[in-house]
């Protein structure tokens, strides 16, 4: 179970990854050229949710299966076990919260101006933590899981 899990959300990081790049350059392109906020844009926000929320479980589930996180004297001292104990989910969980704003308070947005900022800011800043964690994680961004 813990393979399979590992493999999936190792994989899934891809589609979030790729979402996220897709839904900052349409919201950017929005902005710039005062573009409506359009179907195809509140479609883009949901698949990035919809994949991030089946992170989000999928990285819970492995929380409790993975024996990279350790409860113990050593947890805060050693950096690979404090990594993925603590700052793995925390920093993600930001990241996670962030995606689900960029879509869920865009909705109370009447300008469509108004909507692609607040899209770009946010999805922009979830993109920066998720590759900060990555890169903190010393896997590397693109790498799939290690053998
Ligand atoms: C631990 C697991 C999960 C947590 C804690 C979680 C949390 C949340 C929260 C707090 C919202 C409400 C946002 C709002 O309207 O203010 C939400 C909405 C939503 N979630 Fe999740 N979720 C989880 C798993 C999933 C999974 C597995 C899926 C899909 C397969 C999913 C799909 C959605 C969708 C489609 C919405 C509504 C999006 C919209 O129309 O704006 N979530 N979730
Ligand atoms: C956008 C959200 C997330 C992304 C992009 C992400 C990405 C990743 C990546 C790239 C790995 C390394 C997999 C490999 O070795 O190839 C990983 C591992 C892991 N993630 Fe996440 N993650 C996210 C959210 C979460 C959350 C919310 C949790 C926990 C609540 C979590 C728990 C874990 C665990 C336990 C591991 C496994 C460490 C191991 O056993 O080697 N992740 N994640």
């Amino acid at each position: 179970m813990y393979t399979g899990l590992l493999h999936t959300h190792s994989s899934l990081r891809y589609v979030v990854l790729l979402l996220l790049v897709i839904v900052i350059a349409k919201s950017m392109v929005g902005l710039m050229s005062n573009k409506p906020f359009e179907k195809s844009d509140e479609k883009l926000t949901l698949w990035l949710m919809i994949a991030t929320h089946i992170q989000l479980l999928v990285g819970l589930v492995l929380y409790f299966v993975s024996p990279a996180v350790i409860f113990g004297s050593n947890t805060m001292k050693d950096s690979v076990i404090r990594y993925w104990t603590v700052e793995h989910s925390f920093i993600m969980i930001i990241a996670i919260v962030l995606i689900t704003l960029a879509r869920t308070s865009t909705k109370k947005i009447t300008q469509d101006k108004a909507k692609h900022k607040r899209v770009f800011i946010m999805s922009s800043l979830a993109l920066i933590l998720i590759v900060v964690a990555i890169i903190m994680s010393g896997r590397g961004i693109l790498i799939p899981v290690r053998a």
